[in-house]
């Protein structure tokens, strides 16, 4: 079983972040983005994820009143498939119930089908569709967002997915939030 250890992303985290994010999506955010949402938007949450010292992915939220809305996730390349993203997810919705919202919301590419999925085994439906919505393709969003995050059925479908990554063919992750 492998060990991950998730918390708050740091100004001195940004280096490995940045090359996770530019691995990952066709506009990265700038180093100085994350910067700016770190140390003065009150409203976002950023974690992390590291094996054996390394980050090995990371995601953030706002959270606005009632709702949670997810910024962006990402793993490392090398690391996915192995319930990294879904521990962040896992972590993420959780700081979503403790700061008082009601449901989490996404916004996620058409053509993004492995983000789609990973959201769609945490109870993310489609409820919209923002038309052209990325500058660099003009592809279009999908709107996704969760049941109550305090409903039974929110919880299990937590629980469920919880026990997956823990229990994964490849041996598992242990998860220290
Ligand atoms: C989306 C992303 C964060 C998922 O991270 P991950 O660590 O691989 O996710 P997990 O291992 O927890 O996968 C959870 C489930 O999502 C689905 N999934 C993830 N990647 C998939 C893929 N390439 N194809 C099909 N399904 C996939 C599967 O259902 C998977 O469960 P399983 O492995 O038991 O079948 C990762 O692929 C990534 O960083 N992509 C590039 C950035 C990105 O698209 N971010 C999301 C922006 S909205």
């Amino acid at each position: 079983m492998s060990s991950l250890l998730i918390r708050p992303l740091t100004v001195e985290d940004l280096g490995e972040v940045a090359t996770i994010e530019k691995l990952s999506f066709p506009s990265p955010w700038p180093s100085s983005a994350y910067a700016t949402e770190l140390t003065t938007n009150r409203l976002a949450r950023y974690i992390g994820a590291w094996s054996s010292g390394d980050l090995v992915g990371f995601g953030g939220l706002w959270l606005m009143v009632d709702e949670a809305h997810i910024t962006t996730m990402a793993v490392h390349p090398t690391q996915r498939r192995r319930g990294v993203g879904s521990a962040l997810l896992l972590e993420l919705l959780q700081e979503s119930r403790r700061g008082g919202a009601r449901v989490a919301t996404l916004d996620v590419r058409v053509s993004n089908l492995a983000a789609q999925r990973m959201y769609a085994s945490f109870g993310f439906a489609e409820v919209g569709r923002r038309i052209r919505y990325y500058d660099d393709n003009g592809e279009d969003a999908l709107v996704m967002t969760t049941p109550e995050l305090e409903s039974s059925e929110q919880l299990a479908r937590e629980a469920a997915v919880r026990l997956h990554v823990h229990n994964r063919s490849d041996g598992g992750l242990q998860t220290h939030a």
